[in-house]
């Protein structure tokens, strides 16, 4: 069973299309967890698991002030930003467990903050800009993104799985 599937993007239109075989393999239940750093892609793979899914992918944009968007697709999609939150307490205040793992499909940006979502299984993916932090770089390593999904647990290794074969 596949534990990692790497892909390279070269713009956000791949990062999309990314999304979009992921988005076609979820279901209700299922929790994705999007790392990387600030304008690295998440909400642009998000907005292709959503169009995956079904849903309006105009309606996707970043949760950070609003901690939890709902797109209907075809199951519900729960877009949440732990950005702005300092720790599972407020997490819970903010009342957004109910929507991970539940009726529909929980898609996390800034999930460190949350440090259950480590014990659970889920699929943990990871965007970087090649190049970016190096000192002295003019950030002319462009649009290409490197995209890692890491499953744990077995749900998460057969969708991983499928998405190799497509
Ligand atoms: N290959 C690529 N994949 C995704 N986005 C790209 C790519 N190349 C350039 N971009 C640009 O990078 C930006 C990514 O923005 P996005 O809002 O998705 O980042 P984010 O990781 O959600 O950031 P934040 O932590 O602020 O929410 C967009 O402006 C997008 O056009
Ligand atoms: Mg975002």
């Amino acid at each position: 069973m596949a534990h990692v599937f790497r892909a390279v993007s070269e713009s956000p239109a791949d990062t999309a299309a990314i999304g979009y075989k992921l988005g076609r393999l979820l279901e209700s239940g299922d929790i994705v967890c999007l790392r990387g750093e600030l304008g690295a892609g998440k909400t642009v793979l998000a907005r292709g698991i959503a169009a995956g899914m079904g849903a309006d992918a105009s309606r996707v944009a970043s949760p950070t002030f609003t901690l939890a968007r709902e797109y209907s697709g075809r199951r519900p999609i729960y877009h949440l930003d732990l950005y702005r939150l300092s720790g599972p307490d407020d997490v819970e205040d903010a009342g957004l467990t109910e929507y991970i793992g539940g009726d529909g499909v929980a898609l996390i940006e800034w999930p460190q903050v949350y440090r259950y979502l480590n014990e659970i299984d889920r699929l943990d993916v990871s965007i970087t800009a090649p190049g970016a932090g190096d000192t002295g770089d003019t950030g002319d390593s462009g649009d290409r993104r490197e995209l890692e999904f890491r499953a744990h647990g077995a749900r998460y290794e057969s969708i991983l799985e499928a998405m190799g074969g497509c």
